[in-house]
């Protein structure tokens, strides 16, 4: 197989970028993450892009930005949250190892306070959470091969759970 070893979606907050660390350390590999590669590539943070160029022109950044992630990394590969809306991601997604990071929205109010510098949880936070897991939950769920319930846990323990079920 190639691509990443352990690609890593689920939404905001779940705490993709501190498991993905601890898993890339575990396994003796790099850690990558599309944001960051976004970020780093534009100079600027994701909000500004949001607010500079509006959601669509974000979306089509990301896809480029995953896209080239998928093809280039072989260790762990954090995505942003919405990337799997992408049609083509969930496509290149399949016959990858794919664990999907989870928790409900109690947990993602505890972890995040929900919205501060979330561009898409800044009006309603908590409405919003439900709307867009509503939106998107069977799309983790298509391209996950593993999923991982993330509540009450610390990132040490959800690593372990990880590597136990991937
Ligand atoms: C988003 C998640 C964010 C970031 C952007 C949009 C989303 O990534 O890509 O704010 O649509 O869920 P994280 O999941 O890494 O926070």
């Amino acid at each position: 197989m190639s691509g990443p070893l352990v690609v890593l979606v689920g939404p905001m907050g779940v705490g993709k970028s501190t498991v993905g660390q601890l898993l890339a350390e575990r396994l003796g590999v790099s850690y990558r993450d599309t944001d960051d590669d976004i970020v780093a590539a534009r100079g600027r943070t994701i909000a500004e892009i949001f607010v500079d160029e509006g959601e669509s022109a974000f979306r089509a950044i990301e896809k480029q930005a995953v896209h080239r992630a998928l093809a280039e990394h072989d260790g762990i590969l954090a995505l942003g949250g919405g990337a799997i809306l992408d049609a083509g991601t969930r496509a290149l997604l399949a016959g990858q190892r794919v664990a999907y990071l989870s928790m409900d929205v109690e947990e993602a109010v505890k972890r995040t306070g929900l919205g501060v510098a979330r561009p898409l949880l800044a009006v309603n936070p908590r409405k919003q959470w439900r709307e867009l897991m509503e939106a998107r939950r069977h799309l983790y769920e298509e391209v996950a091969t593993a999923v991982v319930a993330t509540d009450g846990r610390t990132p040490e323990e959800v690593t372990e759970a990880a590597l136990d079920a991937l």
